[in-house]
């Protein structure tokens, strides 16, 4: 099977590479949303839209055109909008809204048409006339999967996806990308005979938050990290996203992925990546990229009969949270009575390289967990010798980076307790974000959404990463189909199955946050 090239043979000078340094703001252009009658347009991208705006981050010239098969007209599409900014948008972008409805159109033709294409080139030219977009497109793939290759030949087909005369088109592909090497490899090249790399846009909301952009600060802003951040100074490192809800109503498009490639294979794999990269030379798109590549290549292939003893998997049963009674796994709708599909799993992996080579990185995540909390706790050795009576007992600092909620760092250190007798006992140094800068914190979309028009592909996934994480991900879920073990059990609002804790090796205990 091909791979994609190396990065030195896909990327080429980007022509709006003035524009980024120079500055953030983004020229004017047109966002067309494909699948925009579906939910992530009405949750998330346009309530982004509109707190980008709120902040004075909109191109000066902006519209969106939604296109879909529902016979929807432009007043029913802007109606759906403004519900969604009202429910789910920051406080007060609503007047934003408003002031912009007129900027929503939409467009209705079926995915494989062409003839939808031509109309919708027609009306991209007349928006550039009337609100002065000046012939800048993005187009957002917010649709199932299986659309992805009828709407790429489409734009490669009628000139849409060709860049000329300065005007930028980009394409932005929402996850899953592919379920497996193969359909990742498939799709990137649909996605390459359409568009240029330095166009494609691979979005992981994980990396638009803000906290998981602050691991590249602290460890690379600051000099007291770094020469700690390696296998001599680092026992483990434990990364964790962890959720109270269930599956609810995507029981049918869960059963198909499971946690693994759901979110192991995306977001924290994406989060390792930042934790354990080499500084780049830059924080440039390709710099940045290149280096959390390398981390992936240096992850080895699982054989299939090491996954068991690597990997644990499990799925929630029956229990209540919260005062509420829930569901087990198999019983939720959409999902097979006897599923094997994993609702969580934790993984120990190793990272071959110089700088990590005795450190285990440990990932779980997990549905119906005890609590939603997103952290990267960093596990130091203890000190080579243990002077004060008790040292043992005493646990080891950890330096802990909260992504969600209650975003911050701390670090667990032992102070003596107060007092003739020394004593050590556990303190914590905390900083946390909404104390130190206050305000509202924007979605995750909104930087993404905003990086996309300004061309950075910094916090989006290149083809490379994503093929990479698939290998790691695919020799995981083949070893699970060659095992004889089923998924164990864990009660919904536990942390998870007991043998999570025996995958750790002696001596360590997952965080219980
Ligand atoms: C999505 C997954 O990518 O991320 C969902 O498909 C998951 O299953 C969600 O709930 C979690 O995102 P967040 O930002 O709420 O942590």
């Amino acid at each position: 099977m091909a791979t994609t090239p190396t990065p030195q043979a896909t990327v080429s000078q980007n022509p709006f590479a003035d524009e980024l340094r120079t500055g953030r703001s983004a020229k004017p252009c047109v966002l067309v949303i494909f699948g925009a009658t579906g939910d992530l347009t009405k949750r998330k991208l346009v309530p982004s839209l509109m707190g980008l705006a709120k902040d004075g981050l909109l191109p000066p010239a902006f519209a969106v055109v939604g296109f879909a098969r529902r016979p929807w007209t432009d007043d029913g599409f802007r109606k759906e909008l403004a519900d969604g900014v009202k429910q789910f948008g920051r406080p007060d972008t609503m007047a934003h809204f408003d002031a912009l409805a007129d900027a929503f159109t939409f467009h209705q033709s079926d995915f494989g048409e062409t003839a939808g294409y031509v109309a919708l080139k027609q009306k991209l030219d007349q928006i550039d006339r009337q609100r002065g977009t000046a012939g800048n497109r993005i187009f957002y793939l917010a649709t199932p999967p299986s659309s992805y290759s009828a709407i790429l030949q489409n734009l490669a087909a009628t000139g849409l996806s060709t860049e000329k005369d300065g005007k930028f088109a980009r394409v932005i592909v929402e996850k899953p990308f592919g379920r497996d090497i193969g359909t990742a490899v498939a799709l990137n090249d649909q996605v390459r005979a359409a568009f240029h790399e330095r166009q494609v846009f691979r979005i992981d909301h994980y990396l638009g938050k803000e906290t998981v952009q602050n691991i590249l600060a602290l460890r690379f802003a600051n000099g007291i990290f770094e020469p700690l951040w390696n296998e001599k100074f680092v026992d483990h490192v434990q990364i964790t996203v962890a959720e109270s809800i269930g599956v609810g109503s995507r029981g049918g498009y869960f059963e198909e992925s499971g946690i693994i490639r759901d979110m192991i294979q995306n977001h924290l794999m994406q989060v390792l990546t930042l934790v354990a990269m080499e500084p780049p030379a830059a924080i440039t798109a390709d710099a940045v990229r290149d280096e959390k590549v390398k981390v992936l290549k240096a992850i080895r292939t699982f054989k299939p009969e090491e996954v068991d003893e690597a990997t644990v998997r499990a799925q929630y049963t029956r229990g209540s949270f919260g005062g509420e009674d829930c569901k087990g796994y198999r019983d939720e709708e959409g999902v097979p009575k006897e599923s094997v599909t994993e609702t969580y799993a934790a993984v120990r992996l190793q990272i071959n390289n110089w700088r990590w080579a005795q450190t285990p990185f440990f990932l779980r995540s997990g549905k119906r967990l005890s609590r939603r909390v997103t952290e990267v706790a960093i596990h130091f050795k203890h000190p080579p010798h243990l002077l004060f009576e008790g040292g043992k007992a005493q646990q080891p600092n950890v330096l802990l980076l909260r992504i969600q909620p209650d975003e911050g760092v701390a670090l667990r250190f032992g102070a003596k307790v107060p007092g003739p007798d020394v004593r050590i006992r556990d303190v914590r140094m905390d900083f946390r974000y909404g104390t130190a800068f206050g305000g509202e914190t924007a979605d995750a979309y909104e930087r993404l959404l905003l990086d996309s028009m300004l061309g950075d592909g910094t916090l989006f996934a290149r083809a490379d990463e994503v093929e990479e994480a698939w290998r790691i991900v695919d020799s995981i879920v083949a070893g699970w189909k060659q095992s004889k073990r089923r998924p164990d059990e864990y009660v919904v609002g536990t942390w998870g199955p007991e043998r999570a804790d025996a995958l750790l090796g002696p001596g360590r205990t997952w965080r219980k946050p």
